[in-house]
C-alpha cells in the first residue's frame, strides 16, 4: 500500500491537460501500480474520487468510490470505479447545484452547477470499453474528476463566490439546508 502525495491548488500539474494512455501503457506494471496507489491514496484521504494529475501523473486516469463516505455522507454509493481515457457527454440540459470539495483544495467547499444526466465512455483498468449513463450526484462526481484531467478545478466553476466556505463553517451554517435539498434530489433521480 502506497499513499502518494496530493498536489494542492497552485501546483501547475493540476492545470495541465492530462494525456491519453495507449493499450500497452495501460497494461504496464508501472501504470497498474499507479492505479493501485491512486485507490489507496483516495481511501486514505476519504476522497470520493481522485484524478491521476492530483498525484502528479498527468495521464487520463481517475478512480472513484463512495461507501458511507464521512466527508460526503449524503452521496449515494459508487462501487470502486477506475476510468481511463474517459469521455463525458451531457444527455440533456438538466443541471443541479452541488456543494463540492476537493482533496486538492484543502478546507474549502463551494456550489457548482453540474449536469444531471451524462453518458460516460471509458476503458477500465483492463482496457475493456464501457459505455454507461450516470445520473445525479454520481454524474457530478464523474464531472468533477474528469474536469481535473482537463486542468479544471471546482473553484473555476463556482459562479457565486459567496457560497465558498471552510468545512467547519459549512457544517455550522449550510450543511442542514444543503442535505435537505440534496436528499430530496437524490430520492428523485435515484443516484
Ligand atoms: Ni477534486
Amino acid at each position: 500500500m502506497t499513499i502518494r502525495k496530493i498536489a494542492t491548488v497552485g501546483h501547475p500539474v493540476l492545470r495541465e491537460r492530462a494525456r491519453e494512455l495507449n493499450a500497452d501503457e495501460l497494461a504496464s506494471a508501472e501504470v497498474q501500480r499507479l492505479i493501485d496507489d491512486m485507490i489507496d491514496t483516495m481511501r486514505d484521504a476519504n476522497g470520493a474520487g481522485l484524478a491521476a494529475n492530483q498525484v502528479h501523473e498527468p495521464v487520463r486516469i481517475a478512480v472513484m468510490e463512495v461507501d458511507h463516505n464521512p466527508r460526503y455522507p449524503y452521496k449515494p454509493r459508487i462501487p470502486l470505479t477506475v476510468v481511463v481515457n474517459a469521455v463525458l457527454e451531457p444527455l440533456d440540459d438538466e443541471l443541479v447545484e452541488i456543494n463540492e470539495g476537493c482533496l486538492s483544495v484543502p478546507d474549502l467547499r463551494g456550489n457548482v452547477m453540474r449536469h444531471v444526466n451524462v453518458r460516460a465512455r471509458y476503458l477500465d483498468r483492463h482496457g475493456h470499453p464501457h459505455d454507461e449513463v450516470k445520473r445525479g450526484l454520481t454524474a457530478g462526481t464523474f464531472q468533477h474528476e474528469l474536469d481535473h484531467l482537463d486542468g479544471v478545478l471546482f473553484l473555476d466553476r463556482v459562479e457565486d463566490p459567496t457560497t465558498l466556505t471552510t468545512w467547519a463553517q459549512f457544517e455550522r451554517w449550510h450543511r442542514a439546508a444543503f442535505i435537505e435539498r440534496i436528499t430530496a434530489f437524490v430520492e428523485r433521480v435515484g443516484s
